[in-house]
């Protein structure tokens, strides 16, 4: 069985934003804690290249829909890569592969009578790509999310059925481990009880886009077409792909990672579309909060978009990981503060666990021959033994239910405790008394361990800080034994050389 996990395909009107470098951060961390516990795991990224407002965007530009699409699209596929991201499948809807899939699928719904011509009017936003609940003075009402005027439709589009499923989409969504965070599910169980209307799912006026079969001017909505991405991606490797190959590859997916202003395309219209289709619907939808900069909302017009290319080549990507990671609690918005990320990292990464695994590797290469100490003797109660194991216990179980600030706390904290445990024993001095050196050897060996363990928590969160930390230990995670089992205490071998120790981070400067 697979793990499938998703996030959004993303629109290619412009290059990643600090938004979609968070979500897709987020969803590879869980994708490799998935594989680190031995899952099967299929992590799902892309884009979204049809409809109107790519439409414009490349009629802006003067070209074609196609070549800005093909240009944007391998920015995103580069800039995971360079980010380090551990996709398995990128999808492109405007491929092929993905429009037999949508043709297919409409087959299945239109076979199931959810299918009709009706009329459709509202008031629509572009940026969105959505119809909005009929805001008072609509003309003049700018979307809270683009800034800008919604416009007025009035055409003949196919709809679908969404009303027929009610009673399903009541169920599916007051399914507590559907819907998390809960603040989230509250909105969609409201949204829900207010009764849910059929929605269209073809355009008239849209030339950039998955033709509707039997009817010549429409095009299929954008949100349809993108949303069989995910079924897509499964299979689009394949020489042959089909809606069945996909879902035979691993759907339903587990989660669907994405943020808060998509979130009733992916808990309603999105279920109740598959089980149209006799489709089973994805096990969850975790919707994460909005990311803002120092306390206002980004925007090109306020001029404070952070560049997600900057940070990363100024900063590199675990202090990034690690900013995003720790303060943002997942759910919750999260501000961008330029000093504090420059104080956590320097707090967090270089002072807590960079120099506890320095200053330890550092006494242990001068005390005892480049080596971890062999261990001569054993206290009763070994304190850190007893924090390492809480602390593996507590973070597995903060990951588990996606609380990943928390888990990387639970990181954290056992640094400071590590730190703290050093300091309270003071090694250096005990050291200069011949009596004590099983004793030092004990307390060392313990630190050592403890920083090992560390590094191996940090795997999923950190990749690339947890393996310097664990081959400066000599001791780097092995693929052939399971994770959980190397997260144990004692593995550290005695008397295994140390390297030579190198700062495995840098300090920050914070500059205004
Ligand atoms: N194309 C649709 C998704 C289709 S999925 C089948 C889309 N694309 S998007 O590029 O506009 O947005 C992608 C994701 O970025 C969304 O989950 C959205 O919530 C997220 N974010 C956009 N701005 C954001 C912030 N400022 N902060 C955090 N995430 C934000 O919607």
């Amino acid at each position: 069985m697979s793990f499938v996990l998703t996030t959004p395909l993303y629109y290619v009107n412009d290059k990643p934003h600090l938004g979609s470098v968070y979500t897709t951060i987020i969803c590879d961390c869980i994708a490799r804690f998935k594989r680190l516990l031995g899952e099967d795991v299929i992590f799902i990224t892309g884009v979204d290249e049809h409809g109107l407002k790519i439409q414009r965007t490349a009629q802006e530009k003067n070209i074609e829909a196609k070549t800005h699409c093909d240009e944007i699209s391998e920015i995103f596929n580069l800039n995971w890569k360079k980010w380090d991201i551990s996709f398995d499948k990128f999808i492109r809807t405007s491929s092929k592969n993905h429009e037999l899939i949508v043709n297919e699928f409409y087959e299945r719904v239109k076979a199931s009578g959810d299918i009709y011509m009706g009329v459709q009017k509202g008031w629509y936003c572009v940026g969105c790509e959505e119809f909005k609940d009929n805001p008072e003075n609509s003309s003049s009402y700018k979307c809270p999310i683009h800034q800008k005027n919604l416009e007025w439709k009035n055409e003949e589009n196919l709809f679908f059925r969404l009303s027929k499923y009610q009673k399903q989409i009541e169920k599916i969504i007051n399914e507590p481990s559907f819907i998390v965070p809960i603040e989230r599910r509250n909105e969609i169980v409201n949204f829900v009880s207010r009764g849910l209307k059929d929605f269209s799912i073809s355009r008239t006026n849209v030339s950039w886009g998955i033709p509707v079969p039997g009817y010549g001017n429409h095009t299929f909505y954008v949100w349809f077409d993108a949303l069989l991405g995910y079924i897509s991606a499964i299979s689009s490797n394949s020489p042959d792909p089909s809606l069945e190959k996909s879902i035979n590859g691993g759907w339903p997916a587990d989660i669907h990672l994405i943020g808060k202003d998509i979130l009733r395309f992916h808990a309603v219209y999105w279920p109740a579309m598959l089980i149209s289709a006799g489709i089973k619907v994805p096990k969850k939808v975790l919707g994460h909060g909005f990311l803002t900069r120092e306390g206002q909302k980004m925007g090109k017009s306020l001029g404070n978009v952070l560049d997600p290319d900057q940070l990363l080549s100024k900063y590199g990507n675990d202090p990034v990981r690690w900013y995003l990671i720790k303060d943002i609690s997942l759910g919750n918005d999260g501000d961008f503060q330029d000093k504090r990320f420059v104080d956590i990292i320097n707090n967090d990464l270089a002072n807590t666990i960079g120099n506890l695994l320095n200053r330890t590797s550092s006494m242990s290469r001068k005390w005892f021959d480049n080596k971890v100490p062999i261990i001569e003797k054993k206290s009763n109660t070994n304190k850190l033994e007893n924090f390492a194991n809480i602390a593996v216990k507590n973070y597995l179980q903060k990951f588990d239910i996606y609380k990943l600030d928390l888990a990387a706390n639970e990181v954290l904290n056992l640094a400071i405790n590590t730190n703290l445990y050093l300091n309270d024993n003071q090694p250096w001095l005990l050291i200069k008394e011949k009596d004590n050196l099983p004793l030092v050897k004990e307390i060392i060996y313990n630190v050592l361990e403890s920083t090992r363990i560390i590094g191996l928590l940090l795997l999923p969160l950190l990749p690339e800080l947890s393996s310097k930390i664990n081959e400066q230990l000599g001791s780097i995670y092995k693929k052939e034994i399971p994770w959980k089992k190397q997260l144990s205490w004692g593995l550290l071998i005695n008397n295994s050389s140390l390297p030579k120790p190198s700062p495995i981070i840098n300090k920050l400067e914070y500059e205004q």
